[in-house]
């Protein structure tokens, strides 16, 4: 592949996902490509280049973007989110109306275990939320790992990676080697597409946003694009919880940490009652 056509397909992503390609991933191009190719019929990524210069080639590009996400995720990832998390959910609670219900945004979800692990701790928390709806909106740039989300069926790999045993046997059933996530969970749920680089008004304010680990994979001025507009879907006292090697500190003064609590934020000059 010429450096040209690397620098081609590079500048579409990063235009229409935010991800960020630098050279030496050149390798995981020619990997993550190679079953477009085939399937285009294309000799190589320089012809793949030539063939996204045709204006026709959109859902093209968004193949080929989909096929550079990084989809991997697990159920409870980090676990301290969700232990801050059970704190945070009563106090919330107790400040909405009543009938008021909770919504909670996994933004950049991927196939769901994030979206899922919140479900479970609602569920568990159910008598200190008083009866409180709890509305959980899963979404995601790559089509293919929505379908996975919206099935709720795991792998013994996947459901090995953080969930507990506990867990497993109350929310799950078997069927074929796999793992199904109950209908009750399913149906908090609900998993859309969405581009963070897009337009985030129309989804509504957010009681609790998780965003983590892809913006890891975008530049300053990406991030501080979606930490912004992020922000202006968090309720005044609602939190923002990003990945373990993200942060806000540089990028924008919408969003502060919350004193003590690793990648956790709230609006800057919030009423936050901290939990
Ligand atoms: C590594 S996964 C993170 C999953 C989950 N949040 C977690 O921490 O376990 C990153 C996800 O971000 C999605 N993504 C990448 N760019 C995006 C964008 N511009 N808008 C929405 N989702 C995006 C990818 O498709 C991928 O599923």
């Amino acid at each position: 592949m010429t450096p040209e056509s690397f620098d081609y397909i590079a500048a579409q992503v990063k235009q229409r996902s935010g991800l960020l390609l630098t050279p030496d991933k050149r390798y995981m191009l020619e990997s993550r490509l190679a079953g477009i190719l085939k399937r285009e019929a294309l000799a190589d990524l320089d012809a793949l280049a030539l063939r996204l210069r045709d204006p026709r080639a959109n859902p093209l590009a968004e193949a080929v973007t989909e096929a550079l996400t990084t989809n991997e995720s697990s159920f409870f990832r980090d676990g301290k989110p969700f232990e801050h998390l059970k704190r945070v959910l009563p106090r919330l609670a107790a400040a909405r109306t009543p009938g008021q219900p909770l919504r909670v945004w996994s933004a950049a979800c991927s196939t769901g275990q994030e979206a899922y692990s919140v479900a479970m701790v609602a569920d568990e928390l159910a008598p200190q939320l008083g009866g409180r709806r709890l509305e959980i909106f899963g979404t995601d740039i790559a089509q293919e790992v929505l379908t996975r989300a919206r099935d709720g069926v795991f792998s013994q790999f996947e459901v090995q990676r953080g969930l507990p045993v506990r867990q497993l046997i109350k929310y799950f059933t078997q069927e074929q080697g796999r793992w199904r996530i109950n209908a009750e969970m399913r149906g908090l749920c609900r998993f859309e597409r969405l581009n963070l680089l897009g337009d985030l008004r129309g989804c509504g304010k957010f009681d609790v946003i998780f965003c983590r680990n892809v913006l890891i994979y975008f530049d300053p001025p990406t991030k501080t694009r979606v930490l912004g507009a992020l922000a202006a879907q968090l309720a005044p006292d609602g939190v923002l919880y990003l990945g373990g090697a993200e942060t806000v500190l540089g990028l924008t003064d919408r969003l502060v940490p919350l004193p003590g609590e690793r990648g956790a934020y709230e609006v800057a000059g919030a009423l936050a009652a901290t939990a």
